[in-house]
């Protein structure tokens, strides 16, 4: 559920026009409903009431202060995979110890960082990674709180790039190792047990995957205990899907999603760590953007829009669908047409929609993108030498740009020349 809503004929976020959005921040930009986000967390989080459990946001999704900020004001913690990200969650206060460290990669100095800001527990992913981190926090004279994520090779049934739980993935180590990689971990200086980490993959819209996974997780928590370690918590991922085809894919309700993780784990006493991301942010925002040129073509026609491939990469990348609706609810009502809406970028691949039933827009009218709000900002860039384009977020009657637009004095003074030029 959402708050993009038409009233009086033009499409609103909460009580916000977004044609006056448009005509005060121009297009294109990002929209965020601060009632959506807030709705998603609530319900996310309700349906785990009854058991012992900490919601940490994955601010991948969206790293927005702002958006950050709504989360971590409902008791959100964050599942940070950078310094980054982690110099952001601390920012809008989020208390350090409702921070969780994810990603293959991380640094010494990330690490050190990460341990004097006294985060809740790192999710390691190798074992070059926990010699590193008991090197550093032996070095700091702490023992750093870890869970290993295991890769339990259960396929989510989702796109192929945003799978993480496959055996030939780079994530986690395998299922089958990991009593010896505890074993291992037990014996190092800098290293407190704490817990057991998976994360099987993102846009999951079936149980029955999550299902398998922490089945297994089960299995091994009573394998590592009988093995005389302490698993305090259990980290679950994140990956819960969300609705992007209005009401033709509905994902499974999270209280749905409550009761099998209450029949697969609720047995062990854990605390149970979440890291969702698109399930609260991915239908909180949306991207508006002003058609430049409606272009006939052989038996299309091209909507060139002001937003391209590097405002929003979902569809080039994923293959994503995306809902689009016209800001001027009158454009319903004429026939649509069968097309492509694209960007200005010189690539082929630069669309948003391909091949769709789209508004008949033209010249001058506006497109909203939905569900961007989460995976859209986060991902762009400025290929072609365009503009991060700004977000703003809406309170009731209110909103507010919570990320400027970019100039091209800010854009281009990056570059310096060399010093022989
Ligand atoms: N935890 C870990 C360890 C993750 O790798 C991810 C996402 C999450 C949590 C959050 O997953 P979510 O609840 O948002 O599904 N850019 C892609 C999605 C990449 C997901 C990466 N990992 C997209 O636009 O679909």
């Amino acid at each position: 559920m959402h708050h993009f809503d038409y009233r009086g004929g033009i499409l609103h976020a909460e009580g916000v026009s977004l044609a006056r959005i448009a005509g005060e921040v121009g297009t294109p930009f990002y929209c965020y409903s601060s009632a959506t986000l807030q709705r998603h967390y609530k319900v996310f989080d309700q349906a785990f009431e009854s058991m012992d459990h900490m919601v940490c946001y994955s601010p991948k999704a969206n790293s927005n202060l702002a958006v950050m900020k709504t989360l971590g004001d409902l008791g959100a913690g964050a599942d940070v995979v950078s310094e980054g990200e982690l110099r952001r969650a601390l920012a809008v206060g989020i208390a350090p110890d409702k921070i969780v460290f994810s990603g293959v990669g991380k640094t010494a100095a990330e690490m050190r960082f990460a341990l004097e800001t006294g985060i809740s527990c790192f999710n390691v992913e190798s074992e070059p990674e926990l010699d590193l981190l008991s090197q550093v926090a032996s070095g700091m004279g702490v023992k750093a709180a870890v869970s290993i994520r295991v890769n339990p090779d259960v396929d989510a049934g989702t796109h192929e790039k945003i799978t993480t739980g496959l055996a030939h993935n780079k994530f986690g180590i395998s299922y089958a190792r990991a009593g010896e990689v505890y074993a291992r971990a037990a014996a190092l200086g800098g290293i407190k047990i704490a817990g057991v980490d998976m994360h099987i993959g993102s846009q999951i819209t079936d149980l029955e995957p999550f299902s398998k996974a922490y089945t297994l997780m089960a299995e091994l928590v009573e394998m590592l205990r009988a093995a005389g370690h302490t698993i305090e918590h259990l980290d679950m991922g994140g990956g819960l899907g969300i609705p992007y085809r209005g009401t033709n894919d509905i994902p499974p309700h999270p209280d749905e999603y409550a009761a099998m993780i209450k029949r697969t784990v609720g047995h062990l006493g854990c605390k149970l760590v979440f890291e969702p991301g698109r399930m609260i942010a991915g239908n909180a925002g949306i991207l508006v953007t002003k058609i430049i040129y409606a272009k006939p073509s052989e038996g299309r026609t091209f909507l060139i829009a002001d937003a391209a491939m590097n405002d929003l990469i979902r569809p080039t990348l994923y293959d994503a669908f995306h809902d689009i609706w016209p800001v001027d609810e009158a454009l319903k009502a004429v026939p649509a047409i069968t097309g492509d809406l694209v960007g200005p970028v010189c690539e082929s691949g630069d669309y948003i929609a391909r091949e769709r039933s789209l508004p008949d827009a033209k010249a001058g009218q506006m497109l909203a993108v939905l569900s961007a709000g989460a995976y859209g900002a986060v991902q762009a860039g400025t290929y072609n030498t365009r503009l991060l384009v700004p977000e703003v977020m809406v309170h009731g009657d209110d909103y507010a740009v919570v990320r400027p637009r970019q100039t091209y004095e800010e854009l281009i003074g990056l570059d310096e020349l060399a010093a022989w030029q």
